[in-house]
């Protein structure tokens, strides 16, 4: 699967995108604001992550979209989003990103959400998109509120950094398909 906006593709992991996923994860500044990603990371943990997207991406109904964040410029992947637990019935699914440190900061991430949020609501037909983050991460919790989230409460102690082992608070946001619609009409 391909999704494409100004400045990225974003498509399905394969197995060239190693290299730079190894390269971009292994940065402790990017992996202790994420649940499950080890550090350091290496060659065996980007493997195990390469074989079990290709695993995902052949279920049916699929439940979970992991997307590559490529740079059209530089041809390479830079990034992750995840569209994951997808359910058909409820009409819900929650989101999930990251980016390499050298680029923060340029707006790909909020490009790239912008894109996924319409993939869910067009494509997938769902009703509502969830999003969460760590209390002490500003980055993401600014750039959920830019892109339209609306803050729903707090999780205490919900998450646990597989990077660092610490235990953290959790802000929960929420996006309806309505709320999409007028946001999209004022911003896009
Ligand atoms: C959070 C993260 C994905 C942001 O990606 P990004 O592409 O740099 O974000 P954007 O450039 O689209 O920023 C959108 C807005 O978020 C806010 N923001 C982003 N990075 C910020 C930072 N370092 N400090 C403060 N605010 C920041 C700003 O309000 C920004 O808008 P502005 O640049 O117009 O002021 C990136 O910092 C990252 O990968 N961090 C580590 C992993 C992570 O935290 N993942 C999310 C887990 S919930």
């Amino acid at each position: 699967m391909k999704l494409t906006t100004n400045r990225l593709v974003i498509r399905d992991y394969e197995k060239r995108d190693i290299p730079s996923l190894i390269e971009n994860i292994n940065n402790l500044e990017v992996s202790k604001n994420l649940l499950l990603v080890p550090h350091p990371y290496t060659l065996k943990d980007a493997q195990w992550w390469i074989n079990h997207c290709a695993e995902e991406m052949k279920k049916k109904p699929r439940t979970t979209y992991d997307f590559a964040l490529e740079l059209k410029s530089e041809k390479k992947l830079v990034g992750g989003i995840a569209l994951n637990k997808v359910d058909d019935f409820n009409g819900t699914a929650e989101i999930g990103y990251w980016l390499g440190q050298s680029y923060w900061r340029k707006g790909f991430v909020s490009e790239a959400v912008k894109e996924i949020v319409n993939f869910g609501f067009e494509k997938l037909k769902l009703r509502r998109i969830d999003v969460c983050a760590w209390t002490k991460n500003i980055a993401s919790n600014e750039l959920i509120k830019k892109t339209g989230f609306v803050y729903e409460g707090m999780r205490r102690q919900a998450a646990r950094s597989k990077a660092t082992g610490s235990i953290h608070d959790l802000y929960i946001y929420g996006l309806l398909k309505e709320e999409w619609e007028k946001f999209k009409d004022l911003k896009l």
